[in-house]
């Protein structure tokens, strides 16, 4: 449908329908109107499948849903580091949308891993904007293929559950824009999602869904969104400051008091009618996209659908450490323990939660002869030593123990946060009593967010399968036979303990909110900058082969802004495997720019190789690549230097790097006053040579008298450089001998020569 006619709609409307129009007809549809010729179309969670419920609606997965499939959730999808696999679970996802009337799907989720210990860490991606971002943009295409639409979320730095509808997440701009919104502004720009879902809590205490800075000069000015945003469901506080701000439907409905409160508020003309018009235009611009779509008869097949889920898991279980136990041997005599072994935990709690057509488990996959000893429960945390004892006698028996353990179900939810990252007591107490009697032992771990791994360095091999959805069983017994070779790369860095994460001191924060103190170092840019040891690096992940990189180049060694460069590297697979390799690119300021991460995600491809085989991999670099965010500027820079681009295995595992001069005539505002200090006007190419002509003028503070040697002059000149360098322009009438008058002359040359 055109605009056009559209709009033809929207003036047919009574004033009553278009305040209607902006809330749900339910919990799950939005209003349709006959006489116009509007349906009630529905909306269902996401984002790894489809929560489709009838009568008994909630929003926190306790009802029934309809039979669907449960895939990897979003915690195991960004591991895949292969923008295809998101982008084809979304493909399936639109089909079974499409067979199911569901008009958009409530996700991707895509909220930064800020800690680990934030109870929606499952759903989410990455601490890696990047990562997020194109693995988010990948899943909207794939729906949005089928001509259904997602609703990005949540809209913005919802990054923990406590106090998660009232709390303020605070943070500089800096921050917000380089971590905390990146993510979302990838999905918008690369793949237009027809909708957003704004985020319950306030953002510097500006409300998510009365945040006219996020909703409408970001998103709609900025970016460029052309769809509607929707509240999370409740989240809602004011309605006619949420619709003012961008917030052009309310979820769930029905709500006839926030209704009744527009339509009194454009009767009293608080309110211009012409707003509430256009909500009423984007909403059903929206609506008829999807009802409007000329799209091939979709079927839910939920038979073809599971082995996609398997599919999925092979390609996104990560594994974490392997001394050479794996892959096993289907004729070795093993003992599987652990209650994962027959009850994989493989999805969350809470408003994500899907009803699974069917669940394998590892055990029911598992080849004749092994031996299963429960040892510990999959649901709760109690040591029962009888089933210890049985465990530990089935071990020493194997030639080799597989424990499956992770986190149980209270452990790990939508609502809340977890209270430590460590697993049940009663599995790190059998992981040990089992190594102390079988060092052949793997440990397959089901979690949706990191868990402390005391034991790691005696066991011989850790497989990470996530919440790898209802085909988690298949898929770990093809990765543990290797069947399928393990790919999956970590989209968050594994630390060695809670406390070592940058977020700390100040999560989950209080009553009132939380501060991010720690800025734009969360994840690896933390770490790293700390040179901390972590258990496992974000990027890392190994496989039954090897690959060796080599040749690393580039199209070009220098770059102009608004131009862009490709970097090249070889990858060749040197073991006896068919191997995939992800193959990531980091960049590195070495311009002397204060406050920059040691390297930043900017790219990554995966590379599918037969024994024996090199292929290229290869990433484009552009301006935004070398970016941050100037508050001062109001935009992104990067300042004109040297940056190093290297190509890694992990971030930890540098394999290759290449340098590029970079030239922009963006630049930083200044303001020359008395206090600016030398340093920053001889930082400037446009002040540093004029402040240096005036200091070739002036008289040293030190030197001039006789030295005893060269070396003594030049240490004196350097200490003289250095102090300088702290010191405000007006130090330079002791420094320098200048007048005050000098200086006067001196700052307004110096700025005349920033205005260009
Ligand atoms: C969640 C959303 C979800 C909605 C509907 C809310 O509690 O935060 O992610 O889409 O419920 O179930």
């Amino acid at each position: 449908m055109s605009k056009q006619e559209i709009w033809e709609i929207v003036k047919k409307m009574t004033l009553e329908e278009k305040a209607a129009l902006c809330s749900g007809r339910d919990f799950w549809h939005l209003e349709g109107f006959e006489r116009l010729g509007v349906p009630s179309v529905m909306v269902s969670d996401g984002p790894h499948g489809l929560r489709k419920q009838d009568d008994k609606a909630d929003h926190l997965g306790v009802n029934d849903s309809i039979k669907a499939v449960c895939f990897p959730a979003g915690c195991a999808t960004a591991c895949s580091f292969d923008e295809e696999l998101p982008e084809r679970l979304g493909r399936t996802l639109g089909r079974e949308c499409r067979a199911e009337n569901v008009s958009v799907l409530l996700g991707p989720a895509i909220n930064m891993k800020r800690s680990p210990l934030c109870g929606r860490n499952f759903e989410y991606y990455s601490e890696d904007p990047f990562l997020a971002g194109k693995t988010a943009a990948a899943f909207v295409r794939g729906v949005q293929s089928w001509q259904v639409g997602v609703s990005v979320k949540h809209f913005a730095a919802n990054n923990q559950e406590f106090r998660r509808m009232s709390g303020s997440s605070n943070m500089d701009e800096r921050t917000l824009r380089e971590i905390y919104l990146a993510a979302f502004e990838t999905a918008v720009k690369e793949a237009r999602p027809w909708t957003l879902m704004c985020s319950y809590n306030r953002i510097n205490g500006v409300f998510a869904s009365e945040n006219r800075k996020l909703l409408t000069d970001i998103l709609r000015e900025e970016w460029g969104f052309d769809g509607y945003v929707m509240s999370d469901w409740g989240a809602v506080n004011v309605r006619t400051d949420a619709l003012r701000a961008g917030l052009e439907l309310e979820m769930p409905g029905p709500c006839p008091e926030n209704d009744a409160e527009l339509v009194q508020a454009v009767r009293s003309g608080d309110l211009d009618e012409a707003v509430l018009d256009q909500a009423a235009e984007r909403i059903l611009d929206v609506v008829f996209r999807y009802c409007g779509a000329q799209v091939p008869q979709a079927v839910f097949d939920r038979e073809a659908d599971h082995k996609i889920a398997v599919e999925l898991e092979k390609e996104c279980a990560v594994l974490l450490k392997n001394d050479g136990l794996l892959p096993l041997s289907r004729g070795a005599k093993l003992a599987y323990l652990g209650g994962f072994a027959a009850r994989p935990r493989y999805q969350g709690g809470g408003s994500s939660h899907i009803n699974a057509s069917r669940v394998s488990s590892a055990l029911s996959c598992a080849p004749d002869g092994v031996i299963y000893e429960e040892g510990f429960p999959a649901d709760r945390d109690v040591i029962d030593e009888a089933a210890f004892a049985r465990a530990v006698q089935a071990a020493k028996e194997a030639d080799a123990a597989v424990i499956f353990a992770g986190l149980p179900d209270s452990f790990e939810s939508e609502g809340y946060d977890r209270q430590h990252m460590r697993l049940p007591d009663c599995q790190n107490e059998l992981i040990r009593r089992v190594l102390a009697v079988q060092k052949r032992v793997v440990v397959v771990l089901h979690c949706g967010s990191p868990v402390e791994t005391p034991w790691a360095d005696e066991a011989s091999s850790v497989l990470c399968v996530y919440l790898g959805g209802e085909g988690v069983g298949e898929a770990t017994d093809a990765l543990l036979y290797g069947d399928a070779n393990p790919c999956g790369r970590l989209a968050e860095t594994w630390p060695m303990k809670l406390e070592d994460n940058p977020s700390y001191l100040n999560f989950p924060g209080c009553e009132e909110g939380v501060n991010y103190a720690e800025g734009v170092f969360i994840g690896y840019r933390y770490y790293d900058k700390k040179k901390m040891p972590v258990r496992w690096p974000f990027g890392h992940g190994e496989s039954y082969t090897g690959f060796a990189y080599s040749n690393v180049r580039l199209s070009a060694g220098t770059l102009a802004d608004g131009g862009e460069v490709t970097v090249l590297v070889d990858v060749t697979n040197t073991g006896a495997r068919a191997g995939k390799e992800a193959v990531q690119l980091y960049v590195a300021d070495r311009t002397g720019t204060p406050g920059r991460p040691e390297k930043e995600l900017k790219g990554y491809v995966k590379l599918a190789l037969e024994p024996g085989e090199t292929k290229t991999a290869q990433f484009t670099v552009n301006a935004r690549s070398l970016s941050w965010y100037s508050e001062a500027l109001g935009d992104w820079y990067a300042a004109p230097g040297q940056y190093e681009l290297l190509v890694a295995h992990s971030s930890r595992d540098v394999r290759g790097s290449v340098s590029l001069a970079f030239s922009t005539e963006k630049r930083l505002p200044l303001r020359v006053h008395r206090n600016t200090t030398i340093g920053a006007l001889l930082a400037d190419p446009r002040t540093a040579p004029i402040l240096k002509a005036a200091m070739s003028r002036g008289k040293p503070l030190f030197g001039g008298e006789e030295q005893e040697s060269a070396a003594a002059e030049a240490i004196t000149e350097e200490m003289s450089r250095q102090m300088m360098v702290n010191a405000p322009l007006r130090a330079a009438q002791l420094f320098l001998g200048m007048s005050r008058g000098e200086i006067e002359a001196l700052i307004t040359e110096l700025q005349r020569a920033v205005d260009g």
